[in-house]
């Protein structure tokens, strides 16, 4: 049987006297999208970054493709060309063309001909929907477009695995479908993905599996729909909760001790920031209170 694509084990990462990954045990296997939500903090990018071998591990393995990576005789260098990863930012050259930011990395580091590039370039152009701008300066394009770019310059490199940290987070609202889509088309073509998002309608449709991570641990980790659904711990219910529910104001800081129920015509939030009661129960989509499957209302893009 092939060896899994990732596979982390007690993965341990200090910064100075700080702890960030406190011991993360994840296995992506081939073909599998993994999307990882949390707080801002909680070590998401740290692991991104330590899978990709851009931070140096403090404890723990990880193999890719059956590679132990974190061993001192591995040539970091080859098994990153294994990887693509794509940022908040886009991180094009921005005195290169979209063609010349694709066929890049493929020459210096792939050793292609600039013909084999230019046509797995335009291929990938054509897979974001973009293979007309090969011309075109990244800042010819809008925010949506560039990430689409810089998707199809890590898809030039024939990755094993693509990494997202956050693509999506600096776009303006209306873009943000535009590269959420490629993502899904690329889910959908077999793809092994780790994807870093707070689109809980991304990772709950398009993830077969989520990891909900806080405080450098993975706290709770199901099947995409059954965790963003009816998360198991409180934690990851208080954090749902919020980044759902961004304009709901706790009830502590409204001052009241009861709280209100869905069905209240005064009911604001039930379990945002601060709360202490029971657990939160979700309204349901069409507002008719309590749904015990926990229905989520979502926007879905
Ligand atoms: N290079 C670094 N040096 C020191 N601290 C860092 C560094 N990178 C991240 N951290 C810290 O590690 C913690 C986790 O960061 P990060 O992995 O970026 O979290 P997330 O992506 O979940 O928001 C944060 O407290 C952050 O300040
Ligand atoms: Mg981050």
């Amino acid at each position: 049987m092939d060896p899994p694509v990732v596979e982390v084990r007690g993965l341990r990462k200090s910064f100075g006297a700080r702890e960030v990954l406190r011991g993360i045990d994840l296995t992506v296997g081939a073909g599998d999208v993994v999307c990882v939500i949390g707080p801002s903090g909680s070590g998401k990018s740290t692991l991104l970054r330590c899978v990709n071998l851009l931070e140096q591990p403090t404890a723990g393995s990880i193999r890719l493709l059956g590679v132990d990576v974190t061993d001192p005789e591995v040539d970091i260098d080859r098994v990153r060309t294994h990887v693509g990863m794509v940022f908040q930012s886009f991180n094009l050259f921005p005195h290169k063309t979209v063609m010349g930011n694709l066929t890049l990395a493929q020459r210096s580091v792939l050793r292609r001909s600039e013909a084999a590039a230019r046509d797995v370039a335009l291929h990938n152009l054509r897979k974001v929907g973009l293979e007309d701008r090969a011309d075109a300066y990244p800042a010819q394009l809008s925010g949506g477009q560039q990430q689409r770019v810089a998707i199809a310059r890590a898809l030039s490199m024939d990755p094993a695995l693509m990494l997202f940290d956050e693509p999506t987070s600096a776009l303006d609202p209306e873009l943000v479908g535009d590269v959420l889509a490629v993502m899904r088309d690329l889910a959908q073509s077999g793809m092994t993905m780790i994807v870093v998002t707070h689109e809980m309608a991304f990772a709950r449709d398009v993830g077969d599996r989520v990891v909900f991570m806080d405080e450098g641990l993975i706290m709770e980790e199901g099947p995409a729909r059954q965790l963003i659904g009816s998360p198991a711990t409180e934690r990851a219910r208080v954090f749902l909760h919020r980044v759902l529910h961004p304009t709901d104001v706790a009830d502590s800081e409204l001052g009241q001790t009861e709280p209100t129920r869905p069905g209240d015509p005064d009911h604001t939030a039930a379990g945002g920031a601060g709360w202490a009661g029971p657990p939160p129960r979700w309204p349901r989509a069409d507002g008719r209170g309590d749904d015990a499957e926990g229905h989520v209302p979502l926007t879905v893009r």
